[in-house]
């Protein structure tokens, strides 16, 4: 996905706020004394009670990370209070349902309504500060609500996305013991619904047998479709937001108090509750929301992420409103009800900046120019990129069709760990190159090495490092620090691992060129492949499974399954069909497997260790380039798999 020439994208100098001059001023400012630069910056935000410590981090021993660490703030305030005096009718959230006809705008007096009732029925049901409340919902503005509302009482929110099945779900109200939970009846995506409540019930009652007891469930109406109801624990939203009192005092918080959790795969093992805490996120999802996405007073912003993801989190709720911009919330799907969709939503509400995924734009380009050519797309400024690699042909395509070429594109690479961007151009400072994430932000210090942890200079591919800690960075995994040292910063001592490959070509660019461990990235969002083999073995016809990506011309990976059956079980399609089920059933359909092949044997060392680089080069028919398998305890199974794979090309 890398190419060795490319061209360059000069930008010119326009309105933007930083410029190529101030980029590499600020830049070096933030590196040589990050205290000065962040103590200055950490000032954009409002804070109760100001910092006198700026940065207090370790990436050796324990491990700890602290951020502005006397200072007292609170999100929602943050978020929407201080606006209330200067914009507190300007729009702050306009929520552009499934269906073209529904939308709606929120104001900054609206949203403070709202999230301070609803704060008062977290308050009223037993939330207390540091309880965690799990959030299932679809993309309405009650999503939004119920994040700022948590933040207002200092509650931990986790996030669980609502296309996860009840399993998935269950799993994450057990590991951070969550006993309040806030869904709808149901979602409703490209014309069809998603069972929120139904999936909620069936957690909680998978839950239970954890011993974990979920409490309340507070239900939003969103289609007012049939649901069952348990009296004693079910609460209707609007029914409780209506009796609630308007007011609600912000908590003090502590800077370094849990704001989220939310859980991502990693390689190994269950999903990881990624904990972020308040000031540092929020300085940092502020700050890069600002200035890479240039976004200036009064512009419309629009990310096209599900809240569900940690993209959601920091550039549709906090980076957006903690700078009291008007953000775009959208509930549909990009080609519903047709691929004109994304550009006829920019044309209505008078979009600026519009960021989406790859995925989506490969997608959009496959249903032909004309889709974007009828509309006018006059208003755009800035188009913004994450969650993969953009391949070089979409990102043309995003700038010279969708942009007209007259915005530039910003392809970020960032992490749910990372809180924020990290790797970014900014619009009017940095040349462009098409599939290059390009320089660092303020602040972040790349480093490549090699596998033995050697340090490369100048042009060179190797493992993607951070050298030292920036404000949104992750503090820990959620109840279990030790996996939080063990996955970041055992690999390579004292630095932050990110789990990328990267190149770094003679400009100092960075081409990240995809996960050099055992997580694929479908569509953008991230499986562990562990996950994925958990899921088939616990199939009654499956002894064991071995999951690994290939190359997938829309979803960037495929998911690609290698499956021993049981002795007596035979594999074919109604099999093929079943496993599919049974994965969507186990973790939710963007785990759907692609390819499943059944095989009497896997490739293992002597020792009965699954070589996957073999399965890897299978999977992406390639294996002319096989490798040396003379360390196979069974060399024979490899004929075998080739000669049945699924992906002959
Ligand atoms: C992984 C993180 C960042 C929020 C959404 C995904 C890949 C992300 C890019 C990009 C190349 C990218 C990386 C990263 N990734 N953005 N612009 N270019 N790769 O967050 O689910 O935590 O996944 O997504 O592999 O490690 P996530």
């Amino acid at each position: 996905m890398t190419q060795k020439t490319h061209k360059v994208l000069k930008q010119a100098k326009s309105r933007a706020l930083i410029d190529s001059d101030t980029y590499h001023d600020w830049y070096k400012q933030s590196v040589k004394n990050p205290e000065k630069f962040w103590g200055k910056h950490g000032k954009r935000i409002d804070w109760f009670k100001p910092y006198t410590k700026v940065k207090n981090t370790s990436f050796t021993g324990k491990v700890s990370i602290k951020w502005f660490e006397d200072g007292l703030t609170n999100v929602s305030y943050n978020c929407i209070d201080r606006h209330l005096k200067t914009r507190g009718d300007q729009t702050a959230i306009i929520w552009e349902g499934d269906n073209p006809y529904d939308d709606r705008k929120i104001t900054y007096n609206e949203l403070y309504d709202q999230v301070c009732r609803l704060a008062n029925v977290l308050k009223s049901n037993g939330v207390r500060k540091g309880d965690r409340v799990t959030i299932y919902m679809p993309m309405i503005p009650e999503a939004a609500y119920a994040m700022l509302a948590c933040t207002r009482i200092g509650a931990i929110h986790s996030i669980v996305f609502g296309g996860f099945s009840p399993d998935a779900l269950a799993g994450r109200i057990v590991d951070c013991e969550s006993t309040f939970v806030i869904t709808a009846d149901e979602g409703l995506r490209g014309g069809k619904k998603i069972p929120l409540k139904h999936n909620t019930d069936q957690a909680v009652a998978i839950a239970g047998r954890s011993d974990v007891v979920v409490k309340k469930v507070l239900v939003v109406q969103r289609t007012a479709g049939k649901v069952d109801w348990f009296d004693s624990r079910d609460i209707w939203y609007h029914e409780a937001v209506a009796r609630a009192k308007p007011d609600c005092p912000p908590a003090k918080m502590k800077a370094e108090d849990p704001l989220f959790i939310l859980y991502t795969s990693g390689s190994t093992g269950k999903p990881k509750g990624v904990l972020h805490t308040t000031g540092g996120y929020l300085v940092y999802v502020s700050m890069t929301h600002q200035y890479v996405f240039d976004y200036h007073d009064g512009d419309i912003y629009w990310c096209t992420a599900d809240v569900g993801w940690v993209t959601g989190h920091s550039y549709i709720v906090y980076g957006p409103l903690a700078n009291g911009a008007t953000t775009l919330m959208f509930e549909g799907v990009p080609n519903y009800p047709s691929p004109s969709r994304f550009w006829d939503v920019i044309d209505k509400h008078q979009v600026n900046i519009f960021y989406t995924a790859p995925t989506a734009i490969r997608a959009l380009m496959g249903a032909g120019d004309a889709h974007v050519t009828k509309t006018s797309r006059k208003s755009l400024r800035t188009l913004g990129s994450v969650g993969e690699p953009i391949n070089p042909e979409a990102w043309e395509w995003y700038y010279n069709v969708v942009g007209e070429k007259k915005c530039p594109v910003v392809d970020t690479w960032w992490q749910t760990e990372t809180g924020g961007i990290m790797i970014t151009p900014l619009p009017g400072a940095t040349d462009l190159k098409p599939g290059s994430a390009t320089t660092p932000f303020f602040g972040i210090q790349p480093q490549l090495v090699d596998n033995d942890g050697d340090v490369l200079e100048g042009t060179a591919e190797g493992n993607l490092c951070i050298t030292d800690s920036w404000p949104g960075q992750m503090r820990t995994v959620y109840g279990d620090h030790e996996r939080f040292i063990q996955t970041y910063f055992s690999t390579y001592k004292g630095k932050y691992f990110t789990g990328d490959g990267c190149r770094r070509d003679a400009d100092g660019y960075y081409w990240i060129t995809g996960r050099v461990d055992d997580v694929i990235n479908v569509s953008g969002h991230r499986m562990g492949t562990a996950e994925v083999e958990s899921a088939l073995v616990s199939h009654d016809a499956v002894s064991e499974a071995a999951v690994v990506g290939y190359p997938h011309d829309m979803k960037g990976q495929g998911i690609y399954c290698y499956v021993t059956l049981m002795e007596g079980a035979t594999g074919g399609d109604e099999l093929r069909k079943d496993l599919v089920r049974h994965v969507r059933n186990e973790i939710g359909p963007i785990a759907s497997p692609d390819k499943i092949q059944f095989s009497p044997g896997l490739p293992k060392t002597r020792s009965g260790k699954i070589m996957r680089r073999i399965l890897r080069k299978i999977a992406e028919d390639d294996f002319a380039a096989l490798g040396d398998t003379s360390t196979l305890a069974d060399p024979t199974v490899v004929t075998d798999l080739i000669d049945n794979r699924q992906n002959k090309k």
